[in-house]
């Protein structure tokens, strides 16, 4: 079993709405959590995906429950048309996404997610080009203080970036990193001063945001008539680009071929008790749209 605990399940499955007879794409597979769910609702196939391949383990977990109803491919969600391909499934009824990082991700030092932990600066996912450690090397410092700029929304950009390309002998793993960042930026409050930070390079590593948009733009081609799709995000980078991307969609009434309606005119956000079961939960928004 893979400790995660999946966030806002029951409203993802309920927007979803699985039904018999159809084929569901969950493209951040994760522990299974989400995939578990639409199985067990209804007599329905999913097909998983992940990057990281740590996750084989609970998809041959549900391999074996679920036969033929459970395929899983070790990849990219920007790759699902070849995925699909592969066996020979033409549209689905559904997607769900699920764009947080998994528990046993940020919580294991050897994969360089956390500046709680000491570990190799990699935060990889997996089937990444470059590492957190090659970024840091091979971009200048006016690259790096945009990237943290712009996906860390971090106003201590600058500062920060040129600390990193003077340390840069110095930082051997990600505590040596956190520090170097701590020493740019005022603490205030609870939150890390090295958290905006790392969350951009995380996004840069796994290039997060050309994936989430890559698949954005593959919707209308990938869902039958009906089909939903439920996206969960964690941040406002991320629910910027999907919030404007599904009203472009409901807005276009040009393709009289795919038409989108909104299934969420504001985000679904978890309740009091999930956020006190599971802090992590806090920050999730739930958008979804469905083809008409
Ligand atoms: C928050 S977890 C998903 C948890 C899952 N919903 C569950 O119930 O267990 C996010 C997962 O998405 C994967 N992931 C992130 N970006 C991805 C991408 N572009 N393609 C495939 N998998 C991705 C991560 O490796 C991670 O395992």
């Amino acid at each position: 079993m893979l400790a995660h605990v999946p966030v806002l399940l029951d409203e993802v499955v309920e927007m979803l709405s699985p039904r018999n007879g159809g084929v569901y794409f969950d493209g951040t597979f994760g522990g299974g959590g989400y995939t578990r769910s639409i199985l067990e609702s209804a007599k329905c196939t999913v097909v998983g995906c992940d990057r990281d391949q740590r996750v084989l383990c609970a998809a041959n977990e549900l391999r074996e429950k679920y036969g033929n109803n459970f395929k899983f491919s070790h990849a990219k969600f920007s790759d699902v048309e070849q995925i699909l391909k592969n066996y020979a499934i033409a549209k689905l009824d559904g997607i769900v996404l699920d764009l947080g990082v998994s528990n046993f991700q940020l919580n294991d030092p050897s994969r360089g997610f956390s500046f709680r932990h000491s570990g190799p600066l990699s935060m990889e996912m997996g089937l990444c080009r470059k590492s957190a450690m090659d970024i840091i090397h091979e971009y200048s410092e006016q690259q790096l203080a945009d990237i943290i700029y712009e996906y860390g929304e971090e106003r201590f950009s600058r500062k920060i970036a040129k600390n990193i390309k003077k340390n840069l002998e110095k930082i051997k793993n990600t505590e040596d990193f956190a520090n170097i960042i701590r020493i740019c930026v005022k603490k205030t409050g609870r939150t890390d001063p090295a958290t905006k930070t790392f969350q951009a390079i995380r996004i840069c590593v796994n290039e997060e945001l050309v994936e989430l948009k890559a698949i954005l733009d593959l919707l209308p081609i990938l869902l039958n008539p009906g089909g939903r799709v439920v996206v969960v995000s964690f941040h406002s980078l991320e629910d910027r680009i999907i919030k404007t991307h599904f009203k472009q969609l409901c807005d276009d009434k040009n393709c009289a071929d795919h038409r989108f309606c909104l299934l969420t005119k504001k985000p679904l956000i978890p309740s009091r008790s999930e956020v006190l079961a599971n802090p992590k939960s806090r920050s999730a928004k739930l958008r979804g749209i469905c083809k008409v």
